[in-house]
């Protein structure tokens, strides 16, 4: 029987190296307003799940964590947008509150990243949460090369303590993202992207 790998993939035993820079060169978000079914089933989440607590984690904190919302628990999580929203503009009507309760239902799975990062003696909240910000990206990424479409959102919701009460992240916590994914039945239009050169110098003392 073959000995199992012990460590990472050699970029060399890919089979094809350049994948991974065709990816990450070409990889674009899909807009949760154009996503639908099929989502990630619970094989493809826990496998982004793996994925996405494989990021550097300065002092091995795991300062992040989960929540996901599916099927009818969207629904439910909307309920609590509207009346927030309610609460907020009571002199919305019907449409604008509905378009709060969807908001979640915009894609069949959306990944909550919730920021535990706390005060530590040596690693500054800072950097607890790069590293959720990192685990966003994981994601996103995984989740392209898995042919799914994604988009990192916040959201007037991920801010609101009312809210983020409800959907269970506590007061020293933060949404670093909800994490939409789907499949993406609109056009994946790309935007200008930056230019690195214009971002960059090197240092010359
Ligand atoms: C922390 C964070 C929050 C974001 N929130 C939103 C948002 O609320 N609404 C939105 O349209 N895009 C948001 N974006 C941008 C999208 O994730 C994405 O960058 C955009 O759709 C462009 O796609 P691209 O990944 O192809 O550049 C956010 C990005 C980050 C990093």
């Amino acid at each position: 029987m073959d000995a199992k790998p012990t460590g990472p993939v050699r970029v060399e035993d890919l089979n094809d190296r350049r994948d991974t820079l065709t990816l990450l060169k070409t990889r674009r978000s899909a807009s949760a307003k154009a996503m639908g079914e099929p989502g990630p089933d619970r094989q493809q989440i826990a496998e982004l799940l793996n994925i996405a607590v494989r990021v550097p984690d300065h002092g091995k904190l795991a300062p992040w964590r989960f929540i996901i919302f599916e099927g009818e628990a969207r629904t439910r999580a909307g309920e609590i947008l509207k009346a927030r929203w309610h609460e907020l503009y009571p002199s919305h009507g019907a449409e604008l509150l509905n378009e709060q309760r969807g908001m979640l239902e915009r894609a069949p799975v959306v990944i909550a990243v919730v920021s535990t990062a706390s005060e530590h003696p040596k690693i500054p909240i800072w950097e607890q949460q790069l590293s959720a910000g990192a685990v966003c990206q994981n994601m996103v990424i995984a989740a392209t090369a898995m042919g799914l479409g994604v988009q990192w959102i916040t959201g007037w919701f991920a801010f609101d303590e009312v809210v983020l009460r409800g959907l269970g992240v506590a007061k020293d916590e933060r949404v670093a993202g909800f994490i939409y994914l789907g499949t993406s039945h609109g056009e994946m239009t790309d935007r200008p992207r930056p230019e690195p050169d214009d971002l960059t110098t090197y240092w010359t003392g």
